[in-house]
């Protein structure tokens, strides 16, 4: 290889090490993302280059999101990736967080209903409407009497759904223990 060539190719070779030493270092001490709470990779930049403005947003996300994940227990961290993956195979087709898809948003649930009545609808929103529950009928009535699916969750599963979307809405009123007492 003439000395050109290599003035070229031994910086290069010297910043990828560099990027790669820096990425696992992040990776190592943990401030890279979870894969739970942030599920947007970071924009891609060069090494050593000034972080934009996108960059900069993106690290404000991941640091909210690792205060919120640092604030929870071991047990309530499970829960809420349980919660997760329930939540996307089994609602996300209806609801998100914080916009109507076919059902209502879901953020602040957790305020709107006690635990018990949102385990009954979920697990048979009609026999709830037929009841003659007031706020069900409501919400029926506003969503064009579209009937949820019933689904055969468990309390506790229900639960974890929920926690999940207290945590994503950044809602820091994790649903109380009194209310899970309440359940059993
Ligand atoms: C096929 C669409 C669909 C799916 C799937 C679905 N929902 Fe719904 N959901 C609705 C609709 C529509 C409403 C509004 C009430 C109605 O029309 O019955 C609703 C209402 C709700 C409410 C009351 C919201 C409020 O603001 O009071 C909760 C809680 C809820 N759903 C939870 C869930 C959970 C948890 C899952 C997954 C296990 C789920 N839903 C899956 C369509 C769906």
């Amino acid at each position: 290889m003439s000395r050109n060539a290599l003035t070229l190719v031994f910086p290069a070779a010297v910043v990828l090490l560099v990027c790669s030493l820096v990425v696992l270092f992040l990776t190592a001490t943990g401030l890279e993302p979870g894969p739970l709470l942030v599920a947007e990779e970071e924009p891609a930049r060069g090494c050593g280059v000034v972080a934009d403005s996108a960059t900069l947003a993106w690290r404000a996300r991941v640091a909210e999101a690792q205060q919120r994940r640092a604030s929870l227990t071991p047990a309530d961290a499970a829960a809420v990736d349980a919660g997760d993956a329930l939540f996307k195979s089994n609602c996300a087709q209806c609801h998100a967080i914080d916009d109507v898809v076919v059902g209502p948003a879901l953020a602040g649930i957790g305020q709107r209903r006690p635990l018990p009545w949102i385990v009954k609808w979920v697990q048979n929103s009609s026999r709830v409407v037929a009841s003659g529950d007031e706020y069900g009928v409501k919400l029926f009535n506003q969503y064009q009497k579209q009937q949820m699916p019933s689904f055969q969750l468990s309390a506790e599963q229900i639960q974890q759904i929920m926690k999940y979307v207290e945590v994503e809405a950044g809602n820091r009123v994790v649903l109380s223990g009194a209310q899970a007492v309440a359940l059993n």
